[in-house]
């Protein structure tokens, strides 16, 4: 067995919690980060779910993250690890990562966990200062919500990814933050 790649674009980028060879900014063809995905169990709880990101389809489009290479030795538990993480929801896909935004020529398969509009805790679209207060107000057993946003849209600026959706909640939550005090 070899090596096997997995692509981060939410907590994965900015908390891998396992052990990895190498690690380099990839894409996904044909996706694109929202937050809608519920969180009850990381940023929420089941009452008062939190929201975390998941890809949603959109053609034309690439969505950024990191690709981690997992050792051989290590791929089975650390999948097994990373499917209780993500178990929220989140199921494993399988499709080719490209190394450069522009290129299609330098890619790897890859695994990544999408969480799909089936799953019993997807919330879906909704107007972004609603998506702003919800983040802002939910909590649960990893943390604020409100850190999660922060981290992931910090880690995007870090690698030079851009993210519209992401940068625009994370506008309007400071703009929440601001009036609030
Ligand atoms: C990911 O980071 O790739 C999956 C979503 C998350 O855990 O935030």
């Amino acid at each position: 067995m070899e090596s096997v790649w997995l692509f981060g674009y939410g907590s994965l980028i900015w908390r891998p919690d396992f052990e990895f060879v190498s690690s380099k900014v990839a894409w996904v063809d044909g996706w694109t980060r929202r937050f809608w995905q519920g969180s009850h169990d990381h940023r929420g709880v089941p009452e008062a779910p939190g929201r975390v990101v998941t890809l949603v389809p959109a053609m034309d489009e690439r969505c950024g993250g990191i690709a981690f290479q997992i050792a051989a030795p290590d791929v089975a538990d650390i999948f097994n690890a990373l499917d209780y993480r993500e178990k929220n929801g989140y199921d494993r896909c399988e499709a080719p990562l490209y190394f450069a935004l522009d290129e299609s020529e330098s890619k790897v398969d890859g695994i990544f966990y999408i969480a799909n509009e089936n799953n019993f805790a997807f919330l879906g679209d909704a107007p972004i200062e609603q998506i702003a207060q919800q983040i802002g107000q939910s909590q649960g057993p990893s943390g604020s919500n409100s850190e999660y946003l922060y981290n992931l849209a910090q880690a995007l600026r870090d690698l030079d990814i851009d993210d519209e959706h992401v940068f625009e909640i994370e506008r309007e939550l400071k703009r929440l933050d601001q009036t609030a005090q």
